[in-house]
């Protein structure tokens, strides 16, 4: 029997705590599917396309893992690939609280169980919207995202 995963989010852009995340379930599962989310109404550094280059550019090293995008319930994701484990990485208890609401709503909708990864120390902190605002005042970034992300950061904002 083998055992796929997804790791879903926004990825906007993709962090070293993602990538933590994601090579941590590749060494526990058989395939890992990195999902994207692509949501028109919220507003985006990256397209889903631009996201999704960057997770297959910097998750290369990891032959089980790819990269696709979905629009909707992630559940409905899951069911179309038969997939039945969500994994996802826990920063600190203010993750929890909604992380466990939609665990528990997954769980319900679809019979996906939704495993958790505790977040490698060094990264606890770490955020894309965090990185973002770092990036936007010029400041340093190195050890939060991969350098071709960091470059992509850079010339976008200036
Ligand atoms: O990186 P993010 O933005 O924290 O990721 C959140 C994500 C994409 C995993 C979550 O918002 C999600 O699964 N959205 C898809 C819609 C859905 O299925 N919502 C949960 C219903 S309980």
């Amino acid at each position: 029997m083998t055992v796929s995963a997804v790791c879903p989010g926004s990825f906007d852009p993709i962090t070293l705590g993602h990538i933590d995340i994601i090579e941590r379930a590749a060494s526990r599962f058989d395939s890992v599917t990195v999902a994207v989310l692509s949501n028109p109404s919220k507003q985006a550094l990256f397209t889903v396309e631009e996201r999704m280059e960057l997770i297959a550019e910097t998750c290369a090293h990891l032959d089980n893992v790819t990269v696709d995008q979905f629009t909707g319930l992630l559940v409905n994701f899951c069911h179309d690939r038969d997939i039945r484990v969500i994994c996802k990485g826990l920063r600190a208890v203010s993750d929890f609280e909604y992380e466990l609401q939609m665990a528990q709503m997954n769980q319900r909708m679809g019979d996906v169980e939704t495993m958790f990864l505790t977040t490698s120390p060094e990264y606890g902190y770490l955020s894309s919207s965090l990185v973002k605002e770092v990036a936007r005042f010029g400041g340093p970034l190195t050890g939060t995202v991969p350098e071709r992300v960091e470059r992509e950061l850079r010339e976008r904002y200036g």
